[in-house]
């Protein structure tokens, strides 16, 4: 916290939050239009209290706004000392780095909430024609010549009928059941998955697994689900004859798992936002792989 003080000596006297000494600078260094804004050059310093730099900063009371040093947010006040003379005020800025992110993480897990809400109505509502479905099906299967085609539509079914459950999963926040896996069998799983679809598109998957047969307690259908995620992610992100480079090293006791694409890349200014539910920068993507599978990263 910091207040900042204009006397009538025509000196701004303040407390450094940072520092926590008392400064004072003299008249030209502090200014103010009305009552309600004012501009000072205010000394930055870093956390160590090494002097960065004088930054012209204007202050309104009603506005807060980020401060020019990254990570560190101001919520500013600025009240006049009205039966003196309109000029001199007294500011009072306060650190709101923390409560902005805790800001922002309730909201995130409020999306996840309504998202989780969301997946458990739906999945539900298909569950029960789906099963009303099968029974048809198996019934029509008894007769001989349709017997292959009802199959068919059998396993069809119990494609959905998984996808369904694995979206009731999540939406309940299934536990993850933790078992000694091979990482590498995992990777390939998913891998396998989307090959199909890379070739199609004349996109290369390579992989350089240097961590064969170590295993890892970890959830096995989980895990393959971060990395089709991942993959899936890829694939958008190249162009034809583009690669998608998945490797495994072990670093200081850990597995390292890398993916890395050749394609378009990720704005700086996305970064922040790409674990959040309902993020996508694609027309018809759902902006929840990367937030699912956040999710499951975070539960180990
Ligand atoms: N490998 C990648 N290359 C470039 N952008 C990516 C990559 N992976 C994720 N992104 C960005 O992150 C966003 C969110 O990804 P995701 O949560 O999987 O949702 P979706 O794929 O449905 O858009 C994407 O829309 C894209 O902008
Ligand atoms: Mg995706």
């Amino acid at each position: 916290v910091a207040i900042v003080g204009y006397t009538n000596a025509g000196k701004s006297t303040f407390m450094n939050w940072i520092t926590k000494t008392k400064q004072e600078t003299n008249n030209s260094e502090f200014t103010t239009s009305s009552p309600k804004t004012a501009a000072i050059n205010y000394p930055l310093y870093d956390k160590s209290g090494t002097f960065l730099s004088f930054e012209k900063m204007t202050f309104t009371d009603t506005v807060g706004f980020i401060y020019d040093i990254p990570h560190i947010l101001i919520d500013s006040f600025l009240s006049t000392l009205e039966e003196i003379k309109y000029t001199d005020c007294i500011l009072l800025m306060i650190d709101i780095s923390e409560r902005k992110s805790f800001e922002e993480q309730i909201i995130v897990s409020g999306k996840l909430a309504s998202l989780g809400r969301f997946a458990a109505g739906i999945a539900h509502e298909i569950n029960n024609p789906l099963a009303s479905i099968r029974l048809d099906v198996e019934r029509l299967g008894k007769q001989a010549v349709l017997a292959k085609d009802s199959q068919n539509i059998l396993n069809t079914i119990g494609r959905i009928s998984r996808i369904v459950n694995n979206l009731l999963k999540y939406a309940r926040g299934q536990d993850a059941v933790l078992k000694l896996n091979c990482i590498d069998s995992i990777i390939s799983s998913s891998l396998e998955l989307v090959r199909e679809k890379f070739i199609t598109e004349g996109k290369q998957i390579i992989t350089d697994f240097k961590c064969s047969n170590v295993q890892v307690y970890s959830d096995f259908g989980q895990l393959q689900q971060v990395f089709l995620n991942l993959a899936l992610n890829a694939c958008d992100a190249i162009s034809n004859q583009g690669i998608l480079k998945v490797e495994t090293f072990c670093r200081n006791n850990n597995v390292v798992i890398k993916f890395t694409d050749n394609g378009c890349g990720i704005p700086k200014k996305d970064l922040a936002k790409l674990f959040d539910p309902f993020f996508t920068t694609k027309a018809s993507g759902t902006g929840l792989g990367l937030s699912i599978s956040h999710t499951i990263i975070k539960n180990k």
